[in-house]
Formats: structure tokens, sequence, C-alpha cells
């Protein structure tokens, strides 16, 4: 692996206040009203903890583990389970938490195979968003922060596993890169 140096591209700080406004968001359309939020794992973990822990509305949590796969040059993929909530969602409703959106593909599958357990609604929160990568037509109904077209790691994001530690959202450039 080459060996890759970070720099910062969203402060913790930065990283709170995008917390409280999309929190705060959550609980006015939520008001009145109960919500399965399901992280989907891994990439989600921290911010699903700090997301949560803003919402006042009753809240169940839940958690999902899924792997992408796309075929060749076709622009849909298919989502695997690999593991799969534990609550039903059969007339509830759901809030989707991820990490990102990049292409959208993984989104948009999951949530063509969530409707299909007749949630009462189903909405997606997501921490950061590049638009410019998109391949589907998904929005999330709450994006943290749109970023231009770069690799990020940090606050639950991974490379190859690593750096998901990290309190801000940093970007990865190879060794000898511009600092
Ligand atoms: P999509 O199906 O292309 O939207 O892929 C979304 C998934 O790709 C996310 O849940 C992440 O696991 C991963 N991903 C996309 N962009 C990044 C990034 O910049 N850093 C880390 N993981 C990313
Ligand atoms: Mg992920």
């Amino acid at each position: 692996m080459t060996h890759m140096v970070k720099r910062v591209m969203i402060d913790r700080a930065k990283i709170q206040e995008m917390v409280d406004r999309l929190a705060g968001e959550i609980n006015r359309d939520y008001e009145g009203q109960e919500i399965i939020v399901v992280g989907i794992l891994k990439g989600s973990f921290i911010f699903m903890a700090d997301l949560v822990r803003k919402i006042t509305v009753p809240t169940l949590i839940d958690f999902m583990s899924v792997s992408s796969y796309y075929g060749g040059t076709k622009t849909s993929g298919i989502v695997k389970i690999v593991k799969d909530m534990d609550v039903n969602i059969n007339g509830k409703n759901v809030l989707i938490v991820e990490d990102i959106v990049d292409s959208g593909l993984t989104l948009s599958n999951l949530k063509d195979l969530l409707y299909t357990k007749d949630p009462a609604s189903l909405k997606v929160c997501v921490a950061f968003d590049k638009p410019d990568r998109r391949k589907t037509e998904i929005r999330a109904d709450y994006v943290g922060m749109s970023i231009p077209d770069e690799f990020i790691v940090g606050y639950g994001l991974d490379y190859a596993g690593r750096y998901r530690n990290l309190p801000d959202v940093c970007i990865l450039e190879p060794d000898g890169g511009k600092k």
C-alpha cells in the first residue's frame, strides 16, 4: 500500500455544528412521532452516535451492514445484506443514517429493498455528500455537508479499513503529493 498523508478538510467543531443542524431538522420534522434510526455499518457508527444523542423524538436504534457490487458497465448495483436489522419496520418511520453518498447506488438499492418491508415512511440522513459523483437520481433528505470529489477518511470513514477513528474529516493524498 502506498503511504498516504492526510490533511484536515472538515474539523470536529464544524462537524458538531453540522450534527446540531441535522438533529434540529429531524426533531422538527418528526415531532410527535417515533422513528427507527438505522445506521449503516461500519461507516456511520460515529455520526450515528453523535446524531442520536441530539434526537429528542422517541427513537429506536438499529444497524445494518451491506456491501455493494457494481456489475461492469451497468449503472445499477446489487446490495447484499451482510447483517440485517433486528426490528420490524412495517408501518414505522425509518431514518437511514449513512456516512457518505458517492455514486448513490448503495442508498438507492437499499431504499428499494427497505420499501418492500412497507415502512410508513423512509428517509435518509447522510453526513457527507459528493453530488458530482452521482450515478442515480437519489437525493438524501438530510445532508450534513456537500463536499468536492475527494476521498475522505475519519469520523467513521475508512480507507482499506483504516482511519475511521480520526476525529476530523481528512483528505488522503499520496505521499509526496501537495500538502
Ligand atoms: P456509493 O454506493 O457509491 O454511494 O458508495 C457509498 C459508500 O462508499 C459509502 O458508504 C462509503 O463506504 C464509500 N465511500 C464513498 N466515498 C468515500 C470516501 O470519500 N471515503 C470513504 N468511503 C467512501
Ligand atoms: Mg459505508
